[in-house]
């Protein structure tokens, strides 16, 4: 790296510039351990004007920038550049302001979710956004890669949830909108460039974000089935009997549920919650503000649908203690696949009709190249997006690419996206074009190419220059 550490040093202070071994695990490898980075330097800055300096800096050395932020990503995106600068906004943690009035938070890119999220509870409004990685994931990487989580199917993604935004741009331009409105056509919307962008168009340091009221009234459920069609009638049946109140309905095949269950009650001591050996598990929960009507509701739905048979067996989470064990069977899945590390995991989305002919293509076109592969699947079926994990079992790694080309084969047959929520890093970035056409992908390099033209911003992500 060529640019002095004095300079550096006169930006952020020589205590926020981490070099060598004190660059830790934290700034270089993801949770999967799946990819790893060596940057040359680590800096701290603490405001938008520091981050600022640094881009300039960095623009006139033509040194590579990678934003590192709670390194829950799973695509390699937080990976800084051999040599290059990683730029972790840890410090530009603040939540500046809540507005319950405007219902607007306003929050720099550092802050980690759950801690946006408790501050919003105490001021009793709510930001629905929620994933298993939210006691690290970090603002402004949720909205470099417009997460979604668990709420997508009624509150949206992060897209949808940010109103304002302030970036600094690869020649260390600060550009700053951070109004509270929703209604915005003014001239080109920006920031839906930026945002699902993995650090390669700017550096997001701040954000408005859309509050919600904050529900008071929680059901929690996980239900069975016995195929996927009915699975798909029940989501269909309760997004209408619970009058909009649906907010979650994660999906989990019944072989992946059977093994994620007995490694938890193994390792964790967790209880199953429900008999394995039905065809599909869906965890269900629904949100509101009736204290009276809400639970009754919940009942009668599921009461319903247990009666007509499209339900076989169901489980009600009757405290808060019991709805996080009921959670814990779903953010804690990755201890059902620990030993099948190091794993190939996939994200991929489309219409719901079609799910079960991927699942069954997907494990039909791995036997016949890999007959001992095994793959499970679960996800965010209420949203389109399905996880996938396949290796050979103990951990025998496969060869990653041609499980790849199986499975985003098939997703380009069945017409979905091969990156639903977890972006393209540099782990999709040969597959861009199996799921966008070739003018689509010239318009994204168009776009690179006019906001970054010496491609200092995160390099090698998405795609190559
Ligand atoms: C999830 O839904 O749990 C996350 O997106 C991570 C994953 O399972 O791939
Ligand atoms: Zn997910």
């Amino acid at each position: 790296m060529d640019i002095a550490s004095s300079a550096l040093a006169d930006i952020v202070g020589e205590a926020n510039i981490l070099t060598g071994d004190d660059i830790g695990d934290r700034y270089r490898i993801d949770f999967l351990r799946k990819h790893e980075a060596a940057p040359g330097v680590v800096l701290r800055p603490a405001s938008t004007e520091e981050v600022s300096a640094i881009l300039r800096l960095a623009h006139s050395e033509g040194t590579p920038v990678t934003v590192i932020g709670g390194q829950t990503g799973m695509c390699g995106a937080a990976m800084a550049s051999p040599g290059g600068i990683g730029l972790s906004l840890e410090r530009m943690n603040r939540i500046e302001e809540i507005d319950p009035a405007s219902m607007t938070m306003t929050v720099q890119a550092g802050c980690v979710l759950q801690v946006a999220h408790e501050a919003a509870e105490e001021q009793g409004v709510f930001l629905p956004l929620d994933l298993g990685a939210r006691g690290s994931a970090m603002i402004g990487g949720v909205i470099g890669t417009n997460a979604g989580g668990n709420r997508v199917l009624r509150w949206g993604m992060m897209r949808d949830m940010v109103l304002g935004l302030e970036v600094v741009l690869a020649d260390g331009r600060i550009v700053s909108s951070l109004g509270k409105v929703i209604k915005d056509n003014a001239g080109y919307n920006w920031k839906h460039l930026l945002i699902g962008s993995e650090g390669t168009l700017g550096v997001v340091t701040r954000a408005v974000l859309r509050l919600r009221p904050l529900p008071t009234t929680q059901q929690t459920a996980i239900v069975a089935t016995g195929s996927f069609e009915d699975a798909i009638r029940l989501l269909r049946n309760l997004e209408a009997s619970l009058s909009g109140r649906l907010s979650s309905f994660e999906l989990l095949w019944g072989d992946c549920y059977g093994r994620v269950v007995d490694a938890q009650l193994k390792q964790l001591k967790r209880p199953c919650p429900l008999p394995k050996g039905y065809g599909f598990y869906i965890v269900v929960e629904a949100m509101g503000s009736d204290r009276e009507g809400d639970d009754a509701q919940f009942e009668r739905a599921l009461a319903a649908e247990l009666d007509s048979g499209l339900v076989v067996d169901a489980v009600l989470a009757n405290s808060d203690t019991q709805r996080a064990t009921l959670w814990g069977v779903r953010d804690e899945m990755h201890v059902g696949f620990m030993n099948l590390m190091p794993f190939c995991n996939y994200d991929v989305s489309m219409a719901q009709s079609v799910m079960p002919t991927f699942v069954s293509r997907v494990r039909e076109d791995l036997a016949k190249r890999y007959p001992e592969a095994v793959s499970y699947f679960y996800g965010h079926a209420g949203d389109g997006n399905l996880h996938a994990i396949v290796n050979q079992d103990p951990g025998k790694p496969l060869e990653s690419l041609a499980v790849d080309e199986i499975v985003f084969g098939v997703i380009r047959e069945l017409g979905g996206s091969i990156a639903a929520e977890h972006g393209i890093g540099t782990l999709r970035r040969q597959f861009l074009d199996w799921t966008r056409s070739d003018d689509e992908v010239w318009m994204m390099r168009a776009i690179k190419q006019a906001l970054d033209p010496k491609g200092i911003l995160n390099p090698g992500k998405v795609f190559e220059l």
